[in-house]
């Protein structure tokens, strides 16, 4: 079966990795990652970004940061440009995990400036958007979605330089995946809220990824679902393993 955007498969190492370990595993998935039909993408902890884009070069693998802050340089103690991931050899980054939402209080409006920031340096922004446990009890989800969408997206975001990733929070690393239907019901109204509210730029024809729990056992039946198309993996991206067997998925989509 073709897939028409194409898949991304991106590891999002989160707060994982120094440059014994990080490295090794950086190289492991440059070598299983030549020839493939599948994008892949690591994002390493800052530390790392610069020795692993080096490490992954000439393999085809990208390298993204995990956050960036809004202003461009300044008074921002502890913090990231984007242009200081680009100078580092960063083509993506991730926004709006909910990690950051919940651990450094980040809402939408946050998010929306980081992903500017993100687009003015010339980087892909995968901005995260998922409802916890308790809004898809209340039957929430498709509004709690709408309004991330909406709210943490710049108006001028386009297909090229953004990517969507939906991550239900109650998914992330609880080993309980949403069902291949869920996931393809939530992708798809995402798809239709870009359309909605972004459709002057084309931002329904994004990539949209799925996280929370992706294994290479799950991967295929989520896969294949219309409008899933990749995945943003946490815990199984630390095996290069587990994570080239999921780019194994992909590619036999293609
Ligand atoms: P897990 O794959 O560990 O559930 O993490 C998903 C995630 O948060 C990726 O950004």
């Amino acid at each position: 079966m073709a897939h028409a955007r194409g898949f991304l498969i991106a590891g999002n190492w989160k707060m994982n990795g120094q440059s014994s370990d990080g490295l090794s595993l950086a190289r492991a998935v440059a070598a299983g990652g030549k020839g493939r039909k599948a994008d892949l993408l690591i994002c390493p902890p800052a530390t790392l970004t610069k020795a692993a884009a080096d490490a992954v070069a000439g393999s085809g693998v990208a390298v993204g940061g995990q956050d960036c802050h809004p202003a461009a340089s300044g008074a921002h103690t502890g913090d990231i440009s984007a242009a200081m991931l680009a100078d580092a050899g960063c083509r993506y980054v991730i926004l709006g995990h909910s990690e950051r939402r919940a651990d450094h209080a980040e809402d939408d409006a946050a998010v929306q400036g980081k992903t500017a920031a993100a687009h003015a340096a010339g980087l892909i922004a995968i901005v995260c958007v998922g409802e916890t446990e308790a809004q898809r009890d209340a039957g929430e989800t498709l509004s709690v979605i709408s309004t991330q969408l909406r709210g943490s997206i710049p108006a001028a975001a386009t297909p090229e330089n953004t990517v969507v990733a939906y991550e239900p929070v109650w998914a992330i690393g609880t080993g309980r995946t949403a069902i291949p239907e869920q996931a393809q019901e939530v992708h798809a109204h995402i798809r239709s809220e870009l359309a909605q509210s972004f459709g002057g730029s084309g931002l329904q024809n994004a990539r949209i990824l799925y996280g929370g729990s992706m294994k290479p056992g799950n991967a295929p039946d989520l896969l294949c679902q219309e409008d899933v198309d990749g995945g943003l993996i946490g815990g199984a991206s630390l095996k290069a393993e587990d994570f080239l067997a999921i780019a194994d998925a992909a590619d036999a989509l293609m």
